[in-house]
């Protein structure tokens, strides 16, 4: 089933204390690593055993939907031998951590171009999704060999498959396409490691996103870190392209 989500560009939708979904792109692994003259894949490896506790942290907060860039379309350029190293470090994170988000009621989802993967990573990710699909308290996707034009480009070849006769393409027709369906717009964008862009990140879902930049390096980023963000968040006041006194008047 798919459930219909407000759109950002149409409605304007209840105001939260804590955002339904955030959206992160965990970066700055490699500088974190450079400061303490080790190897940049020790700066991943340390960048995933923070995902747990932000996980955890984001289910204290009742927040829905966790949304992480783990690996963009365009990581493939780095070193050979850091991109093996990074899907070394995937494999083994769903091979150690799927319980876990069991337990914690964390439902899984992967989405991105995993065509590109190995068979053992892809039937790790297949058998970690089907495990979690019933779970409700959060639900985790992580975006790996993802790129925002990928994913527009992927939707609207998909919509013209199924829809073969017709020319004109809509908001609504096109957001079922999209790889990340099933969750609302997110409310709030944080990415670490100082740099202000987006990077190929949810190009079509951030269209209303509230932006948090913030110098902490990935692996420094922790539950109190998080909490400054969504502060920051609770201040900001959206307006989708109205006037303050138009949202008042709601
Ligand atoms: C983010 O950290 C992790 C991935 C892109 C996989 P970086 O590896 O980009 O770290 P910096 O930006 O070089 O510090
Ligand atoms: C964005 O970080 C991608 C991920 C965190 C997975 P990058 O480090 O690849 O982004 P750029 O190259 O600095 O824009
Ligand atoms: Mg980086």
């Amino acid at each position: 089933m798919i459930k219909r989500f407000f759109s950002s560009t149409a409605e304007v939708p209840d105001s939260v204390e804590v955002p339904r979904h955030v959206a992160i792109i965990m970066d700055g692994n490699g500088r974190w690593a450079k400061k303490r003259f080790l190897p940049r894949v020790a700066g991943h490896a340390q960048g995933v055993d923070r995902v747990r506790g932000i996980v955890e942290a984001c289910i204290e907060r009742g927040i829905e939907y966790l949304t992480l860039f783990a690996f963009s379309s365009e990581n493939w350029r780095r070193p050979q031998e850091e991109v093996s190293r990074l899907m070394e470090l995937f494999v083994m994170a769903l091979e150690r951590e799927v319980t876990r988000m069991h337990r914690n009621g964390v439902c899984l989802r992967v989405v991105g171009d995993l065509a590109r993967f190995d068979q053992n990573l892809r039937d790790l990710i297949e058998q970690g999704e089907a495990r979690t699909q019933e779970n409700h308290r959060l639900t985790l996707t992580i975006c790996a060999n993802y790129g925002g034009r990928w994913d527009i480009l992927n939707a609207v070849n998909n919509w013209r498959r199924d829809n073969p006769d017709s020319v004109d393409l809509s908001e609504e027709a096109l957001s079922p396409y999209l790889s990340m369906h099933y969750a609302p717009e997110p409310d709030l964008f944080i990415r670490t490691g100082g740099e202000q862009r987006i990077s190929n990140f949810l190009l079509w879902q951030l269209a209303y996103t509230e932006l948090y930049f913030t110098e902490t390096l990935w692996p420094d980023f922790d539950a109190e870190k998080l909490d400054l963000a969504i502060d920051s968040f609770r201040k900001r006041e959206r307006r989708f392209g109205r006037t303050s006194e138009q949202l008042l008047e709601r």
